[in-house]
């Protein structure tokens, strides 16, 4: 069982998603950190704004990358506002899993990578690299999804 004494309780997990594929695998990430004692924020992209985020000190996003390389429709105010508003987010510890497909090359997961940048250059830390699931997802990629959101967990814990 992971040791939750020296992680903050609350995550913040964010879904950005066109179709719903996103929300599928967010859904199973919530629920695995909910039983590891974390208290879970849920938010769907629409409804996030840029200075959330420097209160919720240990995030993770999901996204889908959608029509050539760009976010998903209920996606694309929100990383346009963290663009341009760049809050401080040094304190915060992130983790981005991404959806796409590489039949879309040049434009595999573009959406995923622009959000990690971004939350890098507002000084936020990334707790494990980029997941990345191309296509599906299955049920063996949402449960890979959340190996990977359990492992930025630990690095929540660990920090
Ligand atoms: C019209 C369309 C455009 C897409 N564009 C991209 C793309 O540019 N890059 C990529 O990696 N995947 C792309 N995909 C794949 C989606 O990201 C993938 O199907 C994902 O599972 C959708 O997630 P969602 O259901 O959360 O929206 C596209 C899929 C469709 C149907």
């Amino acid at each position: 069982m992971l040791d939750l004494s020296a992680a903050q309780p609350d995550v913040l997990v964010l879904v950005g998603t066109q179709t719903g594929n996103s929300e599928v695998v967010a859904d199973a990430i919530a629920e695995r950190l909910g039983d590891l004692g974390f208290a879970v924020h849920l938010l769907d992209m629409a409804e996030a704004w840029p200075e959330a985020l420097a209160e919720h000190p240990q995030a993770i996003a999901v996204t889908c990358t959608w029509s050539d390389g760009t976010f998903p429709d209920n996606a694309v105010d929100f990383a346009e506002a963290l663009d341009a508003v760049r809050p401080d987010l040094s304190g915060v510890r992130f983790g981005v899993c991404g959806l796409g497909d590489r039949d879309y090359d040049p434009y595999y997961q573009t959406a995923a990578v622009r959000l990690v940048d971004l939350f890098r250059e507002c000084g936020a830390t990334e707790a494990a690299p980029l997941h990345d699931i191309d296509g599906g997802p299955t049920p063996s990629d949402v449960a890979g999804a959340v190996g990977w959101a359990v492992e930025c967990a630990r690095a929540f814990a660990d920090a």
